[in-house]
């Protein structure tokens, strides 16, 4: 028999600060982010000033706009300003470093089959033009311990190895990688690393300066909570002079006294709304005064609630977790139930996914990786969620036939 269709739970009270539609659970803060009232509101702010007096906004007065949007994301990454350039997005950030390696036939770019496919295809594509290869770390998944992630990375390493591209938070699989001891493992080998943080920053502390990798990508459009098109990149000063933006623009020849010739060649990607990048400080800060607690209370808050739902999500629906909690953020992947499993895949869109979108009016995504594939599905949780919206979750996937 086909269990009762479950009632779709209260919103909860913080969900107010949101524009988040009002008939939908969702589940997916991972994908895109989700960005508050008060800070959209002082984006359409600056948007009004930008077309008001476009000139004075883009040109006069755009270094004292981005100058304390810069100063306040590195001081939240525990970065020198000088050290930190924004960017639209993290594969923004992968491209302005990958492309600016001088590739050698014969060099290797080593990432992990956990990866991300847009950066991985900047690593495939840069390699193919220079001749040079792509190695592949084969993390297994589900894993026990954070070491078997160091130990498969360490094991693909080869004296060709230029750089290792690095998740510190794994997409699909939704895994803290153990990104300090990789870093100082790949550098006593002369590797250079490149960490692909597009979902740390806001999930997990960082300190940017302590960490020392030689690159650090990151979005602030995810669980920073800024609005869509701001992330950041941050490379060692030593590597500064080597690194250029994908776009290369205005900064490439015209320097501005007091800033790095890193930051003019990134300031500027020609005419855009850099609106999300000035609003990045305004989302730390009104982030950081939601809870008592400051950031450490939302970090805190949304591990322990993923915890919880991933626990009860496993009792419900009889799973088994692929990794310990320990190497959990604000996210959890897991399997989707054994009936599920065996069903090709239909169109761009999983028909389960569909299913849970049109008739429980759930945002959750559904996805398919790992040898041999399987399905999995991956929660996240923000401030804005509670307990009761993935029991409803559990509820409505028994309903999915
Ligand atoms: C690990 C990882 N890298 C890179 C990205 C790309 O982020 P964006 O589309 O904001 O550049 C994502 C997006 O989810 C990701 O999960």
């Amino acid at each position: 028999m086909k269990p009762r269709k479950p009632k779709r739970p209260a919103p909860s009270a913080l969900r107010r600060h949101w524009s988040l539609a009002s008939d939908v659970v969702f589940l997916n803060h991972g994908s895109f982010g989700a960005c508050p009232k008060p800070v959209l509101e002082l984006q359409t702010e600056l948007r009004q000033k930008m077309e008001a007096t476009p000139v004075q906004f883009l040109w006069r007065n755009y270094e004292a706009l981005l100058g304390p949007a810069r100063a306040a994301v590195a001081k939240f990454v525990g970065a020198r300003p000088r050290d930190l350039v924004f960017t639209t997005n993290a594969t923004a950030g992968v491209n302005a470093v990958v492309r600016s390696l001088k590739l050698r036939r014969g060099d290797a770019l080593l990432t992990t089959n956990l990866d991300y496919n847009a950066c991985r295809n900047v690593l495939v594509e840069s390699a193919r033009r220079a001749g040079a290869q792509v190695q592949l770390a084969r993390v297994p998944f589900p894993l026990r311990r954070s070491d078997q992630i160091l130990d498969a990375i360490m094991e693909a390493v080869t004296p060709q190895t230029r750089l290792a591209m690095i998740d510190h938070v794994s997409s699909h699989s939704a895994l803290v990688f153990p990104i300090a001891e990789i870093v100082r493992a790949l550098a006593a080998r002369g590797i250079e690393t490149l960490v692909d943080g597009a979902h740390a920053p806001g999930m997990l502390p960082l300190n940017l300066g302590k960490l020392r990798p030689t690159y650090y990508t990151g979005n602030l459009h995810k669980w920073v909570c800024a609005p869509k098109g701001a992330g950041f990149l941050w490379v060692r000063e030593e590597k500064q002079s080597h690194i250029h933006p994908a776009v290369i623009s205005h900064g490439h020849n015209t320097p501005r006294p007091g800033y790095t010739a890193f930051q003019d060649r990134f300031d500027w990607a020609g005419t855009f709304d850099p609106t999300a990048w000035f609003c990045a400080g305004a989302a730390i800060e009104w982030m950081g005064r939601l809870l008592s607690g400051g950031w450490s209370a939302v970090r805190e808050n949304n591990h322990r609630l993923v915890v919880k739902a991933r626990r009860l999500l496993c009792r419900r629906l009889d799973l088994e977790a692929p990794c310990p909690e320990s190497m959990l953020g604000a996210m959890a992947t897991l399997p989707l139930p054994e009936r599920f499993q065996s069903r090709s895949r239909s169109g761009k869109i999983e028909t389960e996914q569909l299913d849970l979108y049109d008739e429980f009016g759930i945002e959750v995504p559904l996805l398919r990786f790992g040898q041999p594939e399987r399905r999995w599905f991956r929660i996240s949780a923000q401030v804005y969620n509670t307990k009761q919206e993935y029991e409803y979750l559990a509820e409505a996937i028994d309903c999915v036939s």
